[in-house]
This record gives C-alpha cells, sequence and structure tokens, in this order.
C-alpha cells in the first residue's frame, strides 16, 4: 500500500514540475498540433487533411479569407472542400482553446512557412492578436465554417 503511495507522490511531483516548465517556456509550440495531419512539410495527407503548402497564401487573398483564416482554425470546418481539383470531405478540429497570441502565432506560421511568404502580396501585415479577439464574439459551427469557405470562390 505504501509503495502505491509513494509512486502516486512520485507521478504528481514529476506532474508539477513539467507543467513548471512549460509555463516558464511558454507552453509547447502550438504549431506541434497541427503536424500530425497537415505534416511538418505542410503538404498534408491525399485525401484527408488538404496541404497548407502553397494554398494558404491563396485564402489569404481571397475577400473574406483573412477573416476565414481565424474562423476555421478557432472553429474548425466539415463538409466537402476542393484544393487544386483535389477534394477533402473530413473534419478539421476547433482550436479555440489557443490565446490569442497563439493562434495568431500559428497563422503567422502557416502563411509564412514552406516557401508561403513568396505567394503573399507585397502589403502583407501579419495577423494581429487583436483580430483573433475580434472572432471569438460570433461562434461558429464546423457547418457554418464550410459555408464561409464556400463563398471566398477559392478554385
Ligand atoms: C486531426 C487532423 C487535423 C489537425 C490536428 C489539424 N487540422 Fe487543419 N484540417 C484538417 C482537415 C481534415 C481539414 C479539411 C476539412 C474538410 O475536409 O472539410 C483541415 C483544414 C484546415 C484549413 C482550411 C484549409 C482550406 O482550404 O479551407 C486550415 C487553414 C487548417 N486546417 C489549419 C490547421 C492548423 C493551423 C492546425 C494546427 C493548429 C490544424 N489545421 C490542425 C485536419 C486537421
Amino acid at each position: 500500500m505504501k509503495r502505491v503511495w509513494l509512486a502516486t507522490l512520485v507521478a504528481l511531483v514529476v506532474a508539477a514540475l513539467s507543467t513548471a516548465a512549460m509555463a516558464r517556456s511558454g507552453g509547447a509550440d502550438p504549431f506541434n498540433r497541427c503536424v500530425g495531419c497537415h505534416k511538418s512539410t505542410g503538404l498534408g495527407i491525399p485525401g484527408y487533411a488538404p496541404p497548407l503548402a502553397a494554398h494558404i497564401p491563396d485564402i489569404e487573398r481571397a475577400p473574406g479569407g483573412r477573416t476565414y483564416l481565424i474562423q476555421v482554425l478557432l472553429y474548425g470546418l466539415k463538409g466537402e472542400i476542393r484544393v487544386k481539383g483535389k477534394r477533402f470531405d473530413a473534419t478539421m478540429p476547433a482550436f479555440n482553446d489557443l490565446k490569442d497570441g497563439e493562434a495568431a502565432a500559428v497563422l503567422n506560421r502557416i502563411l509564412t512557412s514552406w516557401g508561403n511568404d513568396k505567394l503573399l502580396p507585397k502589403d502583407h501585415k501579419a495577423i494581429d492578436p487583436g483580430e483573433v479577439k475580434a472572432r471569438r464574439e460570433n461562434k461558429l459551427t464546423v457547418e457554418q465554417i464550410h459555408a464561409i469557405r464556400g463563398k471566398l470562390g477559392l478554385k
């Protein structure tokens, strides 16, 4: 019985220490949460998760696209979409647990990685945490996000 208590105590101390270490380092990089599906190459998983490489700048350029990028990250997406002629029909999970600054940082990361930076307009401005904050007021469903995407006129 004593051993069980000791093991529990050790586990608790380890958990507390690693939480403290995470807090000091500002937490794990939220981009790590994207790579399981969209891959560190940004190429995604054919037939499941769309590529972010050579695609996110097209979204940002579309009227309403910048707002959509924030919304799809915060609220997810479900329904059939096409990216450069390829069909996807799965679910993007919601990431509304990210802080405004973390969400902005992840979006700026996917906007500028894998050569995406070269595909952005010259006057492109990084997404500001305040823009993320403004999208928290109106919570949307995955189906509503799908409808918003449909209006972007993406090819
Ligand atoms: C569990 C797998 C999964 C994870 C994790 C994930 N995504 Fe997705 N993502 C998807 C899927 C699947 C879609 C397409 C959904 C559909 O078919 O309607 C998608 C769509 C998107 C889109 C919209 C693309 C478009 O053309 O409209 C963006 C932007 C995006 N993801 C960014 C991210 C970012 C940033 C992260 C990390 C914070 C992330 N995703 C994490 C699976 C995932």
